[in-house]
Parts: C-alpha cells; sequence; structure tokens
C-alpha cells in the first residue's frame, strides 16, 4: 500500500494557516509560521526559502499538536516558550505575565531618568523579570531588588537573568509589594523603583481574549478586590519611603488609568509628578513621578 506523500513545509504552513483561521485565531498565517519555523528549529526567513522541501514525518506532529493547542487559544508565546522583550529573548511560562511590548517604556523612561550606570533599582512585582533583567543590561553596574508574590515567577526571572548573563546583580526576593525592600533595601536610597503592577478590574477581566483571560497567571492580570487601580497607593508610599530625594518611580498604567492620577497624587507632598507617556496607540501608559528634592 502506498503511503501519502510527505507534505512540503508551504503545504503544512497553509494547512496550518486554514486550521487557525477557521478557529478564529487573530493571526493565523504569522502564528502558523511562527509554529512550523519552531518545530523545525529555524527562523521565520529560512523557513520562506525551504518552502519547497519536505517535512519528516515528526515534525508534521510536533507542527499539528502545537497547531491543535494555538486553535484552543492558548498563547503563542507558551508554545513556543519564548518572547523578545527590550531585543533580548525572554524564558516565558504560565507562571508570568507574557512581556507586552508597551513595558518596553519603563525601561526607556528609566534609563531617561539618567540613574547612572551604577543605580540602585527595585522592580516590584517581575514576573518573567523583563524589567529588571533589560534595566541590568542597559546600566552595567546597577544592583536591583526583584520582587514578586509568585515564586514560580521568581524562579522563572531568575533563569532569564542567568540567561542574560545578569543574575549576579539582581537579588530575587518573595513578598508583597514593598514588604521585601524593608528587608533589602535603606530607606531613602533607591534611584529607580518601577513597576508594572495588576491592574486590569475582574469586569474587564472577562472582556480580555481567551490568551489572556484562561492562560494568563490571575495574580499578574488582577488585583484584590474590585479596583484595578488598587495597588498604586501602596506602591506610591514605597516611592516616598524608599526613594532618594531626586529618584523616581515609573509605574504602568491601564487603559483611562491617567485620569486617576490627580487623586492619586493628592496628599503625598514628597512625589511631584514629571509626566505621563503615551504608548504606540496612544494610550497614557507610564506615568513618572519624583522624590522631591529637599
Ligand atoms: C502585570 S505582571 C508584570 C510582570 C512583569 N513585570 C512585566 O512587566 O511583564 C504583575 C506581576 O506582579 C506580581 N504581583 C501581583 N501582586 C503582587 C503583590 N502584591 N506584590 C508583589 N508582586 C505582585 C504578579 O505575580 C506578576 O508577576
Amino acid at each position: 500500500m502506498n503511503s501519502a506523500p510527505s507534505p512540503t513545509l508551504q503545504e503544512l504552513f497553509r494547512e496550518g494557516a486554514g486550521y487557525l483561521e477557521a478557529r478564529e485565531v487573530p493571526s493565523p498565517r504569522f502564528d502558523a509560521q511562527v509554529l512550523l519555523a519552531h518545530a523545525l528549529g529555524i527562523s521565520r526567513s529560512d523557513l520562506l526559502q525551504r518552502a519547497g522541501e519536505t517535512a519528516p514525518e515528526a515534525i508534521s506532529r510536533h507542527y499539528r499538536e502545537r497547531l491543535r493547542r494555538r486553535g484552543e487559544r492558548v498563547p503563542l508565546q507558551h508554545l513556543t516558550g519564548v518572547q523578545e522583550f527590550w531585543s533580548l529573548e525572554f524564558e516565558v511560562s504560565p507562571a508570568a505575565l507574557i512581556p507586552r511590548p508597551e513595558t518596553e517604556l519603563l525601561v526607556e523612561e528609566a534609563l531617561r531618568q539618567g540613574a547612572g550606570p551604577s543605580a540602585r533599582i527595585a522592580d516590584i512585582g517581575t514576573g518573567s523579570g523583563n524589567i529588571a533583567v533589560a534595566l541590568a543590561r542597559e546600566l552595567p553596574a546597577a544592583r536591583i531588588v526583584a520582587t514578586d508574590t509568585s515564586a514560580q515567577a521568581l524562579e522563572l526571572a531568575r533563569r532569564n537573568a542567568q540567561r542574560h548573563g545578569v543574575a549576579g546583580r539582581i537579588q530575587f526576593l518573595q513578598g508583597d509589594l514593598a514588604e521585601p525592600l524593608s528587608r533589602s533595601v535603606e530607606r531613602e536610597s533607591l534611584d529607580l523603583l518601577l513597576s508594572n503592577p495588576p491592574y486590569v478590574s475582574i469586569e474587564e477581566l472577562a472582556t480580555l481574549q481567551p490568551e489572556v483571560r484562561e492562560y494568563e497567571p490571575k495574580e499578574a492580570l488582577t488585583p484584590p478586590g474590585r479596583d484595578g487601580l488598587a495597588l498604586y497607593p501602596p506602591l506610591l508610599d514605597a516611592a516616598a519611603l524608599f526613594l532618594r530625594p531626586g529618584g523616581a518611580v515609573i509605574l504602568e498604567l491601564p487603559a483611562g488609568g491617567a485620569e486617576r492620577i490627580p487623586a492619586l497624587m493628592a496628599g503625598r507632598e514628597s512625589l511631584e509628578l514629571l509626566t505621563v507617556r503615551a504608548d504606540y496607540s496612544g494610550i497614557l501608559r507610564v506615568m513618572v513621578a519624583r522624590r522631591r528634592l529637599p
């Protein structure tokens, strides 16, 4: 009996794109290319050059298995295990939020504050460690405390720090918000305090796409209670306590969150708002405030 001829890479790509499109996956052609290239262990551009080659059975099987899971709306990055952030490749897993491009604005703003190569920095809710690792790479003598409530996220962050050769300068501490800082840094000693905290309200969570709603960790998305901005007051209090005069607190904001900045800053006399920066979709995404100079 003749078995069916092995499909070419081009045929596998078309099959995959059609399969994902039928399941209403948002970018079916891109995702099929990424999954096929991942199954082969090659880049997407190499894949295009090799489109006419036939695929070994094991590759087709690996690819179809991941297509099936992508069709169930498992995030693409959970299937490839990686995501680029700040031009660095980060390991990702269901233990932490997949780094988002807009979070690079926090890194940009931190560098803009001119804290210097040996800055003392805290990253609260480090997740995969993307912010801490990117800053450690940019500031070659910086010392960073990276905290999270999740032990699994901290393990992932530590692996990412090792992967990029900066683990020796990042201290990973488990605990609630700024609590680990009281064990590790002096008051009024930090140059920068950054956080991309959970900021999706429970109501909003239900409206997010299934990749986020069903597969990213709830504790990375949603703060306790009903208010999406619940963690901002304690983060600003921590900034007032741990930043040196002139040091900056840099927080990612949800869409619409900027409207609440005046209320958040009210009564926090030791802090002054420096800037609120929009992301590439025009959403006011990052607030930067400074501990006032005496
Ligand atoms: C939105 S994710 C950000 C992850 C990463 N910093 C990024 O920008 O991609 C928020 C992170 O904060 C952590 N987290 C949630 N509540 C926390 C708390 N009370 N104290 C410290 N970390 C917390 C979550 O486990 C999660 O890793």
